[in-house]
């Protein structure tokens, strides 16, 4: 996903610093070409031929270390060729020099040219973190357009319990994703996702629900972040962590889901419902749990509201609706119909007969559907069909 793109760390003299050997190795798997500058400090906790073989590049420490090939001036090309700078750990001494422009090392005088994204993470003692000055330059970095990672809480290596620490590895990785994986086209859009299963509550302790994971929908709303959308994910119950960048209304029943949507839609550029929603519910929810009796029971159900069709019928001008569709049998004509019959602009149809689609698989195969006509896509993975999702949204609004 960072194939082509060029990351700059810099690290500089915390604990934490050994921890971003795992960070460069992991960036490094995407296909990023890494970039490590050190504070002199940092070389205390890990050493810079841990980086170079981890990245195969040079790394930087003081501003007078030379380029290999010697047609770059490093403290200039480190920061102007990156598509993302992060500092992490950032020692409050860091967040201080650049907070207020200083630039002393080869850390702090490459980011003056930069013109990338910088994130900073800052990481060092609970204490030292609440320090007014500290806090003064944390947020003078935000106002100069720096973005703050905040530090995670837990065990302090100095003994100390609070906030602090240095985020998980795989954090900020996802940071960097979210900043520089993509082309930034959804800039200024405001996307809307539906995800998971719905659960229909029969008495305190029972629900009707389905087999929906969300893994689909929280790949839509992952690949919406990274092309720079602003994403509202209205979802079901999962055991998915939410991406990040992404705002989560958390809903359990169809009649939350639908007011949760309609409510969020009002505004949407783009209202993807990835959802699988409950078309009926119990007419009547217990109070008590029920309990069983000899014989067999039913339990009358009544119809839920249908969300995309709602949609569809209240479409805003420029407003783009898609839908999914699961079918067991003639995918794709019942397909086709609910685009027609729900007014959706697009319906994005999987079947559950094929192996490497569906629920709960991290693969789908999809066939997107749209008046222009039918796109059957490969075997690909979630976040892979999601992209192609809004690939095909964008070349449709051309
Ligand atoms: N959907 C919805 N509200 C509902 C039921 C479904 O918005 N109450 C949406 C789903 O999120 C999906 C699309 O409608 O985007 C199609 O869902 P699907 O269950 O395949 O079809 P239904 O319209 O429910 O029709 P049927 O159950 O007859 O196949």
């Amino acid at each position: 996903m960072l194939s082509g793109k060029n990351i700059v760390l810099g690290v500089s003299g915390g604990i934490a610093a050994y921890k971003m050997a795992n960070v460069a190795s992991m960036l490094v798997k995407l296909h990023a070409d890494v970039h490590v500058v050190m504070t002199r400090n940092a070389t205390h906790f890990i050493t810079a031929e841990t980086f170079e073989v981890l990245t195969k590049n040079k790394v930087y420490i003081d501003v007078f270390d030379e380029a290999d090939d010697k047609a770059h001036v490093p403290h200039i090309s480190l920061g102007t060729g990156a598509d993302c700078i992060l500092i992490a750990p950032a020692t409050a001494n860091v967040v201080g020099k650049i907070a207020n422009g200083i630039a002393d090392d080869m850390l702090t005088t490459m980011v003056l040219p930069a013109r990338c994204p910088i994130l900073i993470c800052p990481s060092m003692n609970v204490y030292m973190l609440e320090n007014a000055i500290v806090q003064d330059n944390i947020r003078k970095l935000k106002e100069f357009g720096y973005q703050i990672i905040e530090p995670a809480e837990g065990y302090l290596a100095c003994g100390y319990e609070g906030k602090g620490k240095l985020p998980k590895e795989e954090e900020l990785v996802e940071q960097i994703l979210l900043a520089a994986a993509c082309e930034k086209d959804l800039a200024g859009k405001k996307v809307v996702v539906s995800a998971g299963p719905t659960e229909e509550p029969l008495d305190p302790i029972r629900v009707i629900t389905n087999h929906s994971s969300g893994k689909m929908g929280y790949a839509i709303a992952k690949a919406a972040a990274y092309r720079g959308a602003s994403v509202t994910l209205v979802s079901g119950p999962t055991a998915l962590e939410t991406p990040l960048g992404v705002k989560l209304v958390s809903v359990h029943t169809a009649e939350e889901m639908f007011r949760g949507v309609t409510e969020n839609a009002e505004d949407a550029d783009i209202v993807i419902m990835s959802a699988a929603v409950a078309d009926y519910t119990p007419a009547t929810v217990a109070d008590q749990k029920i309990k069983k009796k000899e014989g067999d029971l039913s339990i009358p159900l009544k119809r839920t509201k249908d969300i995309l069709l709602t949609l569809g019928q209240n479409k805003k001008p420029g407003q783009f609706i898609c839908g999914f569709s699961m079918e067991t049998e003639n995918l794709l004509e019942n397909s086709a119909a609910k685009l027609e019959k729900k007014n959706a602009d697009m319906i994005c149809a999987n079947s559950l007969t094929q192996e490497g689609a569906g629920y709960q698989v991290d693969t789908n195969i999809l066939t997107l559907i749209t008046k222009e006509g039918n796109e059957q896509l490969p075997k690909l993975s979630k976040l892979e069909a999601a992209h192609k999702i809004f690939d095909k949204i964008l070349s449709l609004q051309d």
